[in-house]
């Protein structure tokens, strides 16, 4: 009869060898938003990078599984948590579980975030809270939990040269305004001033603190602006390089932006947009 991986103990099981080289061995990394889209990605390529992985998600947790299965393939470890990051308790919760499971943390990308748009005149009170609790209290109540422990632990020079690495995702609209989006906008404005306010408070501890502003990325929370040839067409008159992004795109970056390859980058923010911060209406005019 044949045995599955599933029925081996894990010192029996032989794992493919990863083709990366595993920058983020041993380290510990909490991805927030991480069973869709960019979070996704974000979690696999740190997971092949050699940290375990707490997958956050707030629904959907069979996609959240999937990930932890993927993250998992070259032989770390990764677990699902269900949480809502504008939930001051659910937030503590989880990383309390991380303490416990992983025994601390190294990297936090936080990355949750929804679009609720609407015209101004249309946009509801609840829609404005909503995305403002999502994209921005939530990234404060991760980053708070996240610098607690790295202060509380220090370097361990063995597993990085920092105490502990945040990304925050931000957006081109951290400083491309967005008509019909007020609220994610501000969400993401904000962002902006909040974590380069965190990497200039805790830079003296070790801690390095940065965000990556994606521009347009094939994910499920802009599909409208892709799905269709028209609106492709459209989308690719404001990126320079003419295509859209892929999540491992920004997989790839959240890898090196939190390995120590990229060591003296703190409070920046690095955009992964094609260009579309280039003001491409300037391409043929101005
Ligand atoms: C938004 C996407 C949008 C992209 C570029 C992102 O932050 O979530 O919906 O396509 O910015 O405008």
């Amino acid at each position: 009869m044949n045995t599955t991986a599933m029925e081996k103990t894990p010192s029996e099981v032989v794992l493919p060898a990863c083709p990366f080289r595993q920058v983020l061995k041993g380290q510990k990394a909490l991805v927030t938003g991480a069973n869709s889209g960019i979070g996704k990605a974000v979690a696999i390529a740190l997971g092949h990078a050699g940290a375990d992985v707490v997958v956050n998600y707030v629904s959907d947790p069979e996609s959240a599984d999937q990930v932890t299965r993927e993250a998992m393939r070259f032989g770390t470890r990764a677990y699902a948590h269900q949480a809502d990051v504008a939930e001051e308790k659910q937030i503590e919760q989880m990383f309390e579980r991380m303490f416990q499971e992983l025994g601390t943390i190294d990297i936090l990308v936080a990355n949750a975030g929804i679009q609720k748009d609407a015209p101004l005149e249309e946009m509801t009170l609840d829609a404005w809270n909503r995305v403002l609790g999502v994209n921005l209290t939530g990234q404060f109540l991760c980053c708070r939990a996240a610098v607690r422990e790295f202060k509380r632990r220090g370097v361990r020079p063995a597993i990085s040269c920092a105490a502990g690495k945040i990304i925050c995702m931000s957006s081109v609209h951290e400083v491309i305004p967005w008509a019909g989006h007020v609220n994610y906008a501000a969400s993401k404005g904000g962002v902006m001033l909040m974590m380069k306010s965190i990497a200039q408070e805790v830079a003296p501890y070790r801690i390095r603190v940065n965000s990556i502003g994606p521009g347009a990325i094939r994910t499920p929370i802009n599909a409208s602006a892709w799905s269709t040839p028209e609106a492709h067409a459209e989308l690719l008159k404001l990126i320079p390089s003419k295509r859209i992004g892929e999540p491992e795109d920004i997989g790839r970056t959240a890898v090196w932006l939190s390995s120590d390859d990229a060591d003296y980058i703190q409070g920046t923010t690095l955009f992964v947009d094609g260009g579309m911060t280039l003001y491409p209406g300037f391409e043929t005019g101005g």
